[in-house]
């Protein structure tokens, strides 16, 4: 069980990190930089607001807090679109602040006070946890599109590449599986990645590493995005209307790519990132490939067939590390492909976890025996059939996500034309 020590250091970590991305002047934290994005004030907000009312008011919104109702609806965000937040009278940032911090001081307090054996108790403290992670990725894509001078570094130096890797495969030998955990294997799990149960899985292989922008660069040139027969029908309708030539944030002609306000050649050996699942899916075509399902991503990730166990990173049992995998957001690039030979998965694929998300073909549904947490609409609203829309699943987390909220059993969605997140793609094939 994560003690109340471990909680309390995640939950500073996590705030450290909210408040390095708000060290911005007021007129740009209020600022849209895309309609896709939040002004990053909202999410600074509704940071505080949620963690209030999973934490301080017992998820009851009849309990009041400290903002007044009618602000405090601001923050909902099932009531309010991203395009839409610029226009609401958000409160000022300085108010944001020191909301932020009351709020906090608070549910530290609850901490001391929570009872050591609390597993129930302790899983709210790291739902607090992930919900600001997540938020802090979110400010990170909008960071990210932004236009201008640079506000942030160029970002943490990562280690090299291994030449030889980019374009090779691992192979799965068919067979069962265990899908998903348990809240005793991992008591902060959200819903969605439980609970765990066998699933068959025929063989396939699967990219060794995610395909880098070397070999997304080919495509390009050989003319994949003026070629309809890689795309599915809904692909070429969007690559049409959005007028799809490369991924987002390069110049083909130039041979660069904007990086967070800095014009930089394409490195050759990173993996692609800002690509839409339907690019993605016309990449795997004209590869003569496919994108794995979640199902043959997750046992790529996490199977040790010779133990007939799931391992709890793709590595083993150690925890992250800057040697293992490239996460935490401090790199705000992915690192090169082969950078991480020892975060190796038993079947020998490398870069499951960090980097880039990589899309599937799945979309969003239960697992058996589902059961909603205590932030009911975290993913219900998105599952397949619920009339939401269409999202597909991307797994592994990028460089932009904090080490302690992801786990091979994560699963995170957007709509398949999304492309101002940290997407990329890995490669699978029938075997
Ligand atoms: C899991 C990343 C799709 O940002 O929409 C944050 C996470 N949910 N607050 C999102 C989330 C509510 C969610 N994703
Ligand atoms: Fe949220």
């Amino acid at each position: 069980m994560t003690t109340r020590e471990e909680l309390a250091r995640e939950l500073t970590s996590a705030r450290e990190r909210t408040l390095r991305l708000v060290e911005l002047d007021d007129a740009e934290l209020l600022r849209q930089y895309d309609p896709l994005m939040s002004p990053l004030v909202w999410d600074l907000a509704h940071i505080g607001w949620q963690e209030e009312m999973w934490l301080l008011r017992g998820n009851d919104p009849r309990r009041p807090g400290l903002l007044e109702p009618a602000v405090e609806r601001l923050y909902d965000a099932f009531e309010h679109s991203r395009a839409s937040r610029v226009n609401l009278p958000l409160l000022p940032p300085t108010d944001a602040r020191s909301f932020v911090r009351t709020v906090r001081d608070k549910s530290l307090d609850a901490l001391e006070a929570l009872p050591a054996d609390d597993g129930s108790g302790a899983f709210v403290f790291g739902l607090v946890v992930s919900h600001e992670n997540q938020h802090d990725e979110t400010m990170l894509q909008a960071l990210s599109i932004r236009t201008g001078p640079p506000i942030l570094g160029r970002g943490a130096p990562l280690p090299p590449g291994r030449p030889g890797v980019a374009g090779t495969s691992v192979l799965v030998p068919g067979g069962p599986f265990v899908l998903g955990v348990t809240a005793a294997e991992e008591p902060m799990s959200l819903d969605n990645e439980r609970d765990a149960h066998v699933v068959d899985v025929a063989s396939f292989r699967i990219g060794r590493v995610p395909v880098t922008n070397g070999e997304w660069r080919e495509f390009v040139d050989d003319g994949g995005y003026r070629e309809p027969r890689w795309w599915s029908d809904a692909g070429w309708a969007h690559r049409q209307q959005a007028e799809l030539t490369a991924p987002k944030f390069w110049s083909v002609e130039a041979g660069t790519r904007t990086r967070f306000g800095y014009v930089e050649d394409v490195p050759a050996d990173e993996p692609v990132q800002h690509v839409t699942f339907f690019e993605a899916e016309a990449y795997a075509a004209w590869a003569g490939a496919r994108l794995p399902t979640e199902e043959e991503w997750e046992k790529a990730c996490a199977w040790d067939p010779e133990r007939g166990a799931r391992r709890r990173f793709p590595w083993g049992a150690t925890e992250p590390s800057a040697a293992l995998v490239n996460m935490g957001g401090e790199a705000l690039r992915p690192a090169p492909v082969g950078a991480y030979p020892a975060g190796a998965s038993a079947y020998g694929a490398e870069q499951m976890l960090g980097d880039v998300w990589e899309w599937t073909t799945s979309s969003l549904r239960p697992w058996p025996g589902f059961t909603p947490m205590l932030y009911e609409q975290y993913s219900s609203p998105f599952f397949e059939g619920s009339g939401a829309g269409d999202y597909r699943v991307l797994r592994g987390g990028a460089w932009s996500v904090a080490s302690n909220i992801v786990r091979p059993s994560f699963r995170n969605w957007d709509h398949p034309i999304r492309r101002q997140i940290f997407s990329g793609v890995r490669l699978a094939w029938d075997a």
